[in-house]
C-alpha cells in the first residue's frame, strides 16, 4: 500500500493520445482508488460512441455533456479520472477541475501523439485533415491552458508504467 493520501480526485488532462486512460487505470490500481474515464461515461449516458455524438449533435453538445459528467465525477470522492483532451481547454470545465480535483497534465511531443492516435480511429477532431497538423495546432493552442494544472508530467515513448512512477513521485 502506498502512503499517499488523497482527499480529492486526481484528474488526468492533456492531449488525445498521451495515454490518460491507460496511465489512469494503472495509477488507480496502485493508489487503490476507483478509475473512471469521462469519455466512457459520456458515451454510456448518451448510449452513443463519441464519434456518433459529434456527428449527430456537434461539438458544443458534446462539451456540455462532458462538463456535466465531469462535475458529477468530481463529487464522487477520491478517484482517478481520465478526461478527454478538450475538457481542460473549456473554461468552465477547467475551473471546476482546478477547484475540486488535483489536475495532472500528461504531456508528450507531437510525434508521440501521432503514433499513439494512429492506432485507433475514434477521434472525430482528427477526421477530415492531416492528423500531424491538427494535433500540432491543437497542442499549441491548448498547452498554455494545460499548463494551469498544478502537476506537469512528461510521458515519453517508453512504457506507460514509467509515467505512472513519475506521477506517484509528484503526488508523494
Ligand atoms: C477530444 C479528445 C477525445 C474526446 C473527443 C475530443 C479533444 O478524448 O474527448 O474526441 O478535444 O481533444 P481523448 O483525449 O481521450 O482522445
Amino acid at each position: 500500500q502506498l502512503a499517499i493520501r488523497l482527499d480529492r480526485p486526481v484528474v488526468l488532462v492533456g492531449m488525445m493520445g498521451v495515454g490518460k486512460s491507460t496511465v489512469g487505470r494503472k495509477l488507480a490500481t496502485l493508489l487503490d482508488l476507483p478509475f473512471v474515464d469521462a469519455d466512457d461515461e459520456i458515451a454510456e449516458a448518451a448510449q452513443l460512441t463519441i464519434p456518433e455524438i459529434f456527428e449527430r449533435f456537434g461539438e458544443p453538445y458534446f462539451r456540455d455533456g462532458e462538463r456535466r459528467v465531469i462535475a458529477r465525477l468530481l463529487e464522487g470522492g477520491p478517484s482517478v479520472i481520465a478526461t478527454g483532451g478538450g475538457a481542460f481547454a473549456q473554461d468552465d470545465t477547467r475551473a471546476m477541475i482546478l477547484e475540486r480535483g488535483l489536475a495532472v497534465w500528461l504531456d508528450s511531443d507531437v510525434p508521440t501523439l501521432i503514433d499513439r492516435t494512429s492506432r485507433k480511429d475514434n477521434r472525430p477532431l482528427l477526421k477530415g485533415g492531416e492528423p500531424r497538423k491538427i494535433l500540432a495546432e491543437l497542442k499549441a493552442k491548448r498547452d498554455p491552458l494545460y499548463a494551469l494544472a498544478p502537476v506537469h508530467v512528461i510521458s515519453g515513448r517508453g512504457p506507460h508504467g514509467d509515467t505512472v512512477t513519475l506521477i506517484l513521485g509528484a503526488l508523494a
